[in-house]
């Protein structure tokens, strides 16, 4: 086990200190999520934009311990499909905590059955119950952050979305967004 700390969080940066890994998703590391690949595989092999960024604390990912993390999705779309995390399931099922910083986004959870969306607008909390796959999608024209707070031993099971989907697909629409049946 590590020792109590303080970290530092800046609201206006949305950036943690002390900071431990940062990861950075562009459009080549999401292969197989949109649903249209070609519009996907032109976007990646050309400038392959950055589309979201994880900043974690300096809490480690180890059973037992709480780490934090900071998700940034940029704005932006493939072929109408907003940008999105890659999502996952928590092998063991642990359930986690999100907090909407900043921009305004979704959180979409999927536990193989049925399908859940959440609005995230800054100050909104988003619960995610065990046993439910996670995906956050950037609605607006600016970048959308939220705050992770997750068990250190939870693991990501990437497979397990790559096989079932979300059950929905989050869409560019008017209004903000439209969800549509995952096969469509
Ligand atoms: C977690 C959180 C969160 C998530 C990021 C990136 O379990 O650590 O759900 O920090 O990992 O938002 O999303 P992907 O892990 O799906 O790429
Ligand atoms: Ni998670």
């Amino acid at each position: 086990p590590i020792s109590p700390m303080a970290i530092a969080f800046d609201a206006e940066k949305l950036t943690l200190s002390p900071e431990g890994p940062t990861l950075t998703r562009r459009m080549s590391d999401l292969e197989g999520l949109f649903r249209d690949h070609d519009a996907w595989s032109a976007a990646a092999s050309g400038d392959d934009p950055i589309v979201y960024t994880v900043v974690s604390s300096p809490v480690p990912e180890v059973e037992r311990e709480l780490p934090q993390s900071i998700t940034t999705i940029m704005p932006g779309d493939t072929a109408g499909e907003l940008w999105m995390t890659k999502g996952h399931q928590h092998p063991d099922h642990q359930g986690e905590i999100y907090l909407a910083l900043h921009g305004r986004g979704g959180l979409l959870m999927f536990d193989g059955e049925r399908t859940e969306w959440l609005d995230m607008l800054p100050g909104t909390i988003g619960y995610i119950p065990p046993g439910w796959a996670h995906r956050s999608v950037n609605t607006g024209d600016e970048p959308y952050s939220f705050l992770a707070v997750y068990p250190g031993g939870a693991g990501h099971d990437y497979g397990w979305v790559l096989e079932r989907g979300m059950g929905s697909r989050a869409f560019r629409a008017e209004s903000g967004v439209d969800l549509r049946p995952y096969a469509e």
